[in-house]
Parts: C-alpha cells; sequence; structure tokens
C-alpha cells in the first residue's frame, strides 16, 4: 500500500494534524486536496505547537515534498506568512509543490464573503470569512484565476485587471467599497513572484510518484459533513473534503488509492452554523469544550459540542469508503459517568436508513440513543487497549461495530506518545 487519504469523519476538527504529522514523516509526498486556509491543523511536537492552515502539515520533514493540489483555493499571503512562520521555526523543511490549476484567493473573495454572510441574516453559514465561498464561485463560475496564471506576469495583470471591474461592481451591490486593480496588482505581484518557484505540474508528479511505488498520502481538511455534496448544505464549505475529493483535487484516480482512514473524535463537534443532531446544550456539552479546548484553531469560535454520532458516522464510513477509523480524544470523555451515542434518527415518527438530505430535515430529527457507562481516570498513559478501562475499551468496540469499519488507532492525548496504533498494518501495508 503506497496510497492514503485521512479523511474527516465528522463535520471538521477531528483532531486530524498529529495522525497527518506522524504518518505525513513516512510518506514521500502530502497532498492537500481541497478548501484553503479556512482549514486548521494543530501539530504538537515536543515544546512547539505548529498550526497550519495552508501548508500540509508534512512540510516539517525535510524528506517530504508538500502538494498544494488544484483542488483547493490558495490565500498567497497566507501562505507565505505561514512559510516564513514555519522557516523561522525550523530551518529545514519539506519541498513546496503547488498545482498550477489551483485557483487564488484574493482580497476581494474576502470580503464579498464577509458582506454576503452579512447579507444572509439569519440565514448565516457562519464561515471562516476567508473567501473561500467566493473564490470557489469563480471557480464554477469559470471566471477565476488559477495559480498558474498569478505567476505569469504577462497574463496576471490583464487577468486582474478584467475581473476586479466585475468585483468592485459586485462589491458596491452589497453596500462595500471598490478596491485598486492597481494597488493589488502591486501586492499581489510580489507575491506571485516568491510563489513562482513552487508551481509546478503536480498531476504528472504525483502520478509518476505512484507508479514508482513513492508513498502519498493525501491531507483531508474540514470533515464529511461539510462536503459541498454530501454534508448539510448549505451549511458546508464550498468544495469537497470527501475521500473522493482526493481524486478530483490532485489528477489521481480512484484506482490509485489503496486506503482511505477517517478520523473521528470520541464525541461531535461543530464551528459555525447548521443541523447538528447530537449537539448538547447543557452542563454536559460546557464540560466536553473545556476538557477538550474545544475552540477553531482558524477563527477561535467556541464549537458547538455533542454527543457521538453514530447513525452519521456509518454514512461516513461508507460515502468515504474507509478502511479504518482513527478515534481521536478519548481522554476527553473521562469523568463522565454516563454517556450518550446516537445510533439512529428518527423523522416524522419513522426510523430513517440513511441520512436526511435537506437542512431542513437535518433539524427535525431526532437521534435515538444508547447510553453506556463512563469510566474515570487520566488514560494519557496507556499503551495498548487493554490498559484502558474496560468501560473505555467497550466503548471503542461499540463505535467499531457501528461504523461497521475497523478502529485502526486511538489518540489519548495531543502529544504523539499519547496515540495506540491498534493495527499498524492499516497504513503502508
Ligand atoms: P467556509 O469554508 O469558510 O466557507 O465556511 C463554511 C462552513 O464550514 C462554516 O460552518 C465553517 O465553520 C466550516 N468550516 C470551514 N473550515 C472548517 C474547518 O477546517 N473545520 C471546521 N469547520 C470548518
Amino acid at each position: 500500500m503506497a496510497t492514503l487519504i485521512i479523511v474527516g469523519a465528522q463535520w471538521g476538527d477531528e483532531a486530524k494534524g498529529k495522525l497527518v504529522d506522524v504518518l505525513g514523516s513516512q510518506a514521500q509526498y502530502v497532498v492537500r486536496y481541497s478548501g484553503g486556509n479556512n482549514a486548521g491543523h494543530t501539530v504538537i511536537v515536543g515544546q512547539e505547537t505548529f498550526k497550519f492552515h495552508l501548508l500540509p502539515a508534512g512540510i516539517l520533514h525535510p524528506e517530504v515534498t508538500a502538494v498544494l493540489g488544484g483542488g483547493m483555493v490558495v490565500c498567497p499571503k497566507s501562505l507565505l506568512e505561514e512559510l516564513d512562520r514555519t522557516r523561522a521555526a525550523r530551518s529545514e523543511l519539506g519541498r513546496l509543490a503547488i498545482s498550477p490549476a489551483a485557483h487564488v484567493v484574493f482580497p476581494y473573495h474576502r470580503l464579498l464573503d464577509q458582506l454576503e454572510e452579512e447579507a444572509r441574516g439569519d440565514d448565516k453559514i457562519g464561515t471562516t470569512s476567508r473567501g473561500i465561498g467566493p473564490a470557489y464561485t469563480d471557480k464554477v463560475q469559470r471566471t477565476g484565476i488559477r495559480m498558474g496564471e498569478f505567476v505569469d506576469p504577462t497574463v496576471f495583470p490583464r487577468r486582474l485587471e478584467a475581473v476586479v471591474q466585475v468585483k468592485n461592481r459586485l462589491l458596491e451591490l452589497f453596500g462595500g467599497s471598490p478596491l485598486s486593480a492597481k494597488d493589488l496588482h502591486d501586492e499581489y505581484a510580489a507575491y506571485a513572484a516568491r510563489l513562482a518557484p513552487f508551481v509546478t505540474d503536480t498531476d504528472a508528479l504525483l502520478q509518476d510518484a505512484i507508479v514508482a511505488g513513492e508513498r502519498v498520502m493525501f491531507e483531508g481538511a474540514q470533515g464529511t459533513f461539510l462536503d459541498l455534496d454530501h454534508g448539510t448544505y448549505p451549511y458546508v464549505t464550498s468544495s469537497h473534503p470527501t475521500a473522493g475529493g482526493a481524486c478530483l483535487g490532485t489528477g489521481v484516480g480512484p484506482r490509485a488509492i489503496d486506503a482511505a482512514i477517517g478520523v473521528c473524535k470520541a464525541y461531535t463537534t461543530r464551528v459555525g452554523s447548521g443541523p447538528f443532531p447530537t449537539e448538547l446544550h447543557d452542563e454536559t456539552g460546557e464540560t466536553i469544550r473545556r476538557q477538550g479546548h474545544e475552540y477553531g484553531t482558524t477563527t477561535g469560535r467556541p464549537r458547538r459540542c455533542g454527543w457521538l454520532d453514530l447513525h452519521a458516522l456509518r454514512y461516513s464510513a461508507r460515502v468515504n469508503s474507509l478502511s479504518g477509523l482513527a478515534l481521536t480524544r478519548l481522554d476527553v470523555l473521562s469523568g463522565l459517568p454516563r454517556l450518550k451515542v446516537a445510533t439512529g434518527y428518527r423523522l416524522d415518527g419513522a426510523e430513517l436508513r440513511g441520512l436526511p438530505v435537506l437542512a431542513r430535515d437535518w433539524e427535525r430529527v431526532e437521534p435515538v440513543y444508547d447510553e453506556v457507562e463512563g469510566w474515570e481516570g487520566d488514560i494519557r498513559s496507556a499503551k495498548a487497549l487493554s490498559d484502558l478501562p474496560a468501560a473505555a475499551q467497550r466503548y471503542v468496540r461499540l463505535v467499531e461495530e457501528a461504523a461497521g469499519t475497523p478502529i485502526v488507532v486511538l489518540s489519548i492525548g495531543p502529544d504523539r506518545e499519547e496515540t495506540i496504533v491498534l493495527r499498524p498494518d492499516a497504513f503502508w501495508g
């Protein structure tokens, strides 16, 4: 096995960073395939904490090539800031390769994101205000500026001039101020010059690497239920975080993918608006938020917290065709005397076979809960499943059975050491 997708199995923030860092260090290529700097991956190495938004966490390893795939939308300013920050902390980094097909996020995208949210009134999506939706809108509308054009000084000024004219009319329509194409060009042409050396044919790079049997890890951002097609639309992001997005966003075909590992918290969180059937509005929700430090990496917003949703997880396992599950943050549940898990949904009195499609049905479903015994004490020093309290072991088995997917890794704390690998052969064979 040489190709592996790591995908968020819930609404994002599943604590993918640690797994991605550990597995990425064993790969030759670590690839982001969708989204932009709306993502936030925290990686803790010893005393150092790294927060990544655009760069694949694999960049920390000098022997790794970190790839930004064509399915991404890239804010050049943020990327350069992140690169500079990471370089200041680490003298030796991996190589960076950016697809010429990735779309560029400009300030008008960010402004429109904010103005469009304001205009939505009570129906806000709760976006990260990073311009992600408007950048993908341009892509779908076939007016976006791609990395390959951005770094070509014979093309970029002309393309920008034309686009800014239209964007200024839109900005004014929403009550915003127009932008100066010249100022924008001057600032962004400097970023383009710095990024140009990294722009290269990443499709060919990855296709050749796969033929040569090199290890390629696809680093998912966000999560399954934020997927534009498979999530709780319209309360979703504008890209494809699901495993299928790894193919679309990199030029690698589906039969070249060997494994897909879903990352799932032992409970559920969501940031932003939108349906969340197992959300807790009580003291237990507060306890989970406090114990899990559940605040957004990108926006600092408090995350909404709730019980683990096994019904949704089963769908996630299927839509991503998961070969394994990484269950994270089990330690956060320690001390809760009783735990609930949703095993099904009822809508209008009938049990649902799958998931609702429309947001208004998502909002109306009633989860069917099973209640199980919790456990006491600090579990972070456990080295094997059998070191965990019996109730925690039962919880792990319950998740595995309900998802119909083996749990291959357990994360019981933020440090790299606080990880129990149950199936070492699940990753690279
Ligand atoms: P956008 O991606 O900024 O357009 O935001 C759309 C929705 O996706 C909002 O509910 C965000 O909170 C959510 N979202 C975007 N990126 C992430 C992420 O990395 N983790 C969790 N939620 C996210």
